[in-house]
């Protein structure tokens, strides 16, 4: 059988004496594209974070292709090819986008495989190759988004996580986001996407778990959660 790309059991997690999540258990398979769903303050962006290493677990495992890296640096998730792309994206918005591209891929030794890939998200992102020598803060919010997604790639990663990926860009933006992320991931990366726009998410996802105060209260297949009443009338206003 194969082994999930990220399986996350028990997981709990808080700030100080804060408990922000309990018992969060969901699965990634391998190339497969999971999003998760909740309202603000749910505990998205920490379960993101525990995930990436960037705050320890408080208890519960972390496994990645089967290996347990429950306290792994955040180095060695990195090396086991998860790549986070954060919220609110924190480019250097002094560096030109392609030293910022090329901070994603700082642990690897291989010049040419990162030269390669450098082009490989220009060609998903031609904007960003257009304006490669543009320093990142004068892009736009959309462009910035295709930027920091781009960082993450250079990582060469097999599971891209991504914070928010649409919030507060353009349409525009958002379809020519979702357009590069189907094609990342039917190349093969698997994708774990927190995502504000729960129609955008679950029309793009395979599976989707919805996060409620730090607890997973219900999972299943995109499609049959978008047909929820329950996630309708919680998350899309009842207009879906
Ligand atoms: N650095 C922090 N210190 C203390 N509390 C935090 C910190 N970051 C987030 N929180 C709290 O943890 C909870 C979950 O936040 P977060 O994970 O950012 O939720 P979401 O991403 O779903 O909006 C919120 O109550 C938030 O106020
Ligand atoms: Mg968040």
């Amino acid at each position: 059988m194969t082994a999930p790309k990220l399986k996350v059991a028990s997981l709990q997690a808080a700030y100080g004496d804060v408990q922000v999540l309990w018992d969060v258990t969901l699965d990634v398979m391998p190339g497969e594209m999971v999003c998760i769903i909740g309202s603000n303050g749910a505990g998205k962006t920490t379960l993101m974070r525990v995930i990436s290493a960037l705050l320890p677990a408080k208890a519960g495992t972390i496994q990645v292709d089967g290996v347990d890296l429950t306290g792994a640096t955040s180095a060695r998730m990195v090396e086991a090819g998860v790549a986070h792309v954060p919220e609110g994206r924190r480019l250097f918005s002094a560096m030109s986008v392609r030293d910022n591209l090329l901070m994603g891929a700082y642990l690897r030794p291989d010049k040419a495989g990162i030269a390669e890939d450098l082009e490989k998200v220009y060609a998903l992102f031609p904007r960003l190759a257009e304006r490669q020598r543009q320093d990142a803060g004068t892009l736009s919010g959309g462009e910035q988004q295709m930027c920091a997604v781009g960082r993450g790639l250079m990582a060469r990663p097999s599971l891209l996580l991504i914070d928010e990926l649409s919030l507060g860009l353009a349409p525009r933006m958002v379809e020519l986001l979702a357009d590069g992320l189907r094609r990342i991931n039917k190349e093969g990366v698997a994708v774990l996407l927190v995502e504000q726009d729960v129609m955008n998410a679950l029309e793009l996802a395979d599976r989707a778990f919805v996060v409620d105060r730090g607890r997973v209260t219900l999972s299943g297949r995109a499609a049959e959660l978008a047909d929820d009443p329950a996630i309708q009338d919680a998350y899309m206003g009842g207009l879906a």
